[in-house]
């Protein structure tokens, strides 16, 4: 219905002010069923007679708009009227922002595109396009933009100002919407703070992505102007520095009625917002926080009995309600929000056991299977903003791989992992023909082991050799692709003997005696940071992707367990070792030392965050530190999802919870939870597609019990540490050992 819709803009100078387009028309009869089609290059609000059409915020999202954009249909029968007003309200939004690093802006003016189709009871038609006859008029909101915040004035005199202009500029491919950014939670003031400064600051309690709904009544041209902030520094004071340029303001002025202001083409990262200027009467149930994130059905759940582990879980649960707006961002407060495919690809199996994610993984990587270079790079981020130091990396683009598999193996939809195999398959072929050694992938530009803590303070390189992780990577992605044609039934045994030559070539290069050494070559020595070849990550990654032979593995476990003690007892992993290093000591015997790291409290450590009060992951180890000092302003977030990865070595070991090889979609599982006395007890849930999956445990006076209830379709492998084994099929079980 579309094709025949102009794409509309607005040909006056009207500064940043949203543009409205508004169409009147006559209904003929009476209407048996109307639908609404709409899509912006930048972001819109479609109303009805001033009712606004759908409950999704920030339409149509960001996709990588070279390629394509959204459109959305809507089901607008019983709105219309007689005499209706069909309106459209636009703003940057994704499409015409300014994002961080590359200023690249995807289109120079925001346009809008429509079409009614109206079927009458007596059998007639009618199709409303957009077109030059559409009127545009000036709005309340004065500014927005996704990073720095809104300016609404109700004061302000709406305008008509002409004719809307057709749009003859090229418009990307229009495709139709299948997930939708939605108000999820509202949450009221939990305390209102005077700082230090003197500064008055409500504090919401939780550090979420949204914004600040405001009701208020006061005098005509008074103004609200809030700041949004995620932490007090450690004096108390609101702090913002973390925020970099984001400015993060919403200045409301009053129309002296009743208003309700929140944003429309923005949303905050926050926890703390403050008060800069309000009117007098004001009082804290005039504000109450709305999250938001995409629409995604909940299906995991974890309890335990220890109480800072159930605060991380509720963290990491968080985490990814403010990260999943649209696109898995990487933070959504300061001026980033990009969708990093690192990030995406650590949390991916995490995030999928929390909410049904498929949809939500479907839209991205359409947009990274679309921006797919012809020689197989994917890019740093998707949707693609532009050229920042380097393009591909090692550990982020090869989310190309891993997030197609995980989102299969959670959900065992065969169709997703056939619609997304082409792009792995050239992924790994890229990767395959990268750098001059066949079988490696040296000297590139890589991330690394990102914002590990063993390269000395304030690096952000991990000491790990990048190469060595390349390699890592390159076998784990080749692994996983042969994997992906098990399971299509695609011949594999190319991938296979790919993969065997990129083990046998990472070994020669990068491990010898068993243990991992110096690669003379590039980032061994290319850099400033100081670079070991023996590192937790480097470790992590060999046990883990099974890079060993088998007379190693006891040498390579207590290496690890070796470099834990030396640091105290903590890790020092980074962004790329921190996913495998509980799964590297569990995996090969030593479950206890897995639980210490889990558990340990001082920094750094997971729990560390939550003794400081956090209600989110933070980016950093260290974002704040023992004496309550930051990291550093510069690359500081308190919402970075990346470590809350632990999530799934908490599933698959405190509940037990693995899906088996050749078992995607918990159709074959193994379940061997292992026990810890300080946890108590553990509860471990997931509506799997087959049905609800349940692994508690509880520690008693002289036993363990242990209660499961096995879904339809589920052949589950039970064992229990007092060596009880079964195999299990639907039902609900109890066992005490
Ligand atoms: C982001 C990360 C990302 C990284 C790449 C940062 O600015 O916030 O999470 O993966 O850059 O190293």
């Amino acid at each position: 219905m579309l094709e025949k819709a102009l794409w509309i803009r607005n040909p006056y100078d009207i500064g940043t002010v949203s543009p409205e387009f508004r169409k009147k028309i006559s209904l003929r009869t009476r209407v048996k069923k109307a639908t609404l089609l709409a899509s912006a290059m930048g972001a819109y609000n479609i109303y009805v007679n001033g009712k606004k059409v759908g409950n999704s915020v920030l339409t149509p999202g960001f996709t990588s708009f070279d390629n394509r954009v959204l459109y959305a249909e809507y089901d607008v029968t019983d709105l219309l009227t007689e005499k209706t007003v069909l309106s459209i309200l636009c703003g940057d939004g994704w499409a015409r922002h300014n994002f961080g690093f590359t200023k690249r802006i995807f289109t120079s003016h925001v346009s809008a595109i429509a079409a009614l189709m109206i079927e009458y009871e007596n059998g007639e038609t009618d199709v409303i396009y957009t077109d030059e006859t559409w009127e545009v008029y000036t709005s309340h909101i004065l500014f927005s933009a996704l990073y720095h915040g809104e300016t609404v004035d109700k004061t302000v005199e709406i305008k008509l100002i002409g004719n809307a202009q057709a749009d003859d500029s090229p418009h990307p491919a229009l495709h139709k919407q299948t997930t939708f950014v939605t108000e999820q939670e509202r949450i009221a003031v939990k305390e209102i703070i005077r700082t230090p400064k003197g500064e008055l600051v409500l504090d919401f309690g939780q550090n979420i992505a949204g914004y600040v709904e405001v009701k208020v009544c006061g005098n005509r041209g008074k103004q609200i102007v809030l700041s949004h902030a995620e932490v007090l520094d450690k004096d108390g004071n609101f702090y913002t520095e973390n925020m970099r340029s984001a400015r993060n303001l919403c200045t409301y002025v009053l129309s002296g009625t009743e208003d309700v202001f929140k944003p429309t083409f923005s949303f905050q990262g926050f926890r703390y917002v403050r008060i800069d200027e309000c009117p007098e009467n004001i009082t804290s149930e005039s504000f109450t926080a709305v999250v938001i994130h995409t629409d995604m059905k909940r299906i995991g759940s974890f309890v335990c009995g220890n109480a800072d582990l159930n605060k991380l879980y509720s963290n990491i649960i968080w985490g990814q309600k403010g990260n999943f707006v649209d696109i898995p961002t990487d933070c959504p407060q300061r001026d980033e929000r990009l969708g990093w495919t690192g990030d995406a690809q650590v949390f991916c199996r995490t995030a999928a056991m929390n909410f049904d994610v498929e949809a939500f993984f479907d839209k991205w990587l359409t947009d990274m299977a679309l921006e797919q270079r012809e020689d197989g790079a994917i890019y740093r981020f998707v949707p693609f903003v532009g050229w920042w130091n380097g393009n591909i990396s090692s550990g982020w683009s090869d989310a190309a791989v891993i997030c197609p598999w995980e989102v299969y193996n959670a959900y065992g939809n065969k169709e997703f992992l056939r619609k997304y195999y082409p792009m792995m398959k050239k992924w790994v072929d890229y990767v395959h023909s990268a750098g001059e050694e066949e079988f490696l992938w040296l000297g590139d530009n890589h991330y690394g082991d990102w914002l590990a803590l063993d390269a000395g303070e304030g690096k952000y390189l991990g000491a790990t050799q990048r190469d060595l992780i390349a390699g890592a990577y390159f076998y784990y992605s080749a692994s996983l692709l042969a994997k992906a044609e098990e399971a299509l039934g695609i011949d594999n045994s190319k991938t296979l003997l790919l993969a065997k030559n990129v083990k046998n070539a990472f070994r020669e290069a990068f491990m010898k005696d068993g243990m991992p050494v110096i690669y003379p070559k590039h980032d061994g020595l290319s850099t400033s940071r100081p670079v070991k070849a023996v590192t937790q990550t480097s470790l992590s990654l060999i046990l883990h992707f099974g890079l060993f032979e088998e007379n190693e593995r006891e040498a390579l476990t207590d290496a690890l367990c070796d470099l834990i003690r030396q640091s105290g007892g903590a890790m020092t992993t980074g962004f790329l070792g921190t996913p495998y290093i509980l799964h590297a000591l569990s995996d090969n015997g030593r479950i206890n030392e897995a639980y210490d790291l889990l558990l340990r409290k001082q920094a750094p450590s997971w729990l560390f965050s939550v003794t400081k009060g956090a209600t989110t992951i933070w980016e950093h180890w260290d974002g704040i530190k023992e004496d309550g000092s930051f990291w550093s302003a510069d690359m500081n977030s308190f919402n970075h999802y990346a470590y809350g990865c632990v999530f799934d070595w908490m599933f698959a070991n405190v509940g037990g919870i693995k899906v088996l090889d050749g078992g995607a979609g918990y159709e074959r599982i193994s379940i061997c939870p292992k026990p810890d006395p300080r946890l108590g007890f553990a509860e471990c849930g997931i509506k799997t597609r087959r049905g609800d999956l349940y692994v508690k445990w509880s520690i008693e006076e002289n036993a363990t019990r242990y209660e499961l209830d096995i879904p339809c379709g589920t052949k589950a492998f039970l064992s229990l540490p007092g060596g009880k084994t079964a195999e299990l099929s639907h039902g609900k079980y109890i066992f005490i050992e």
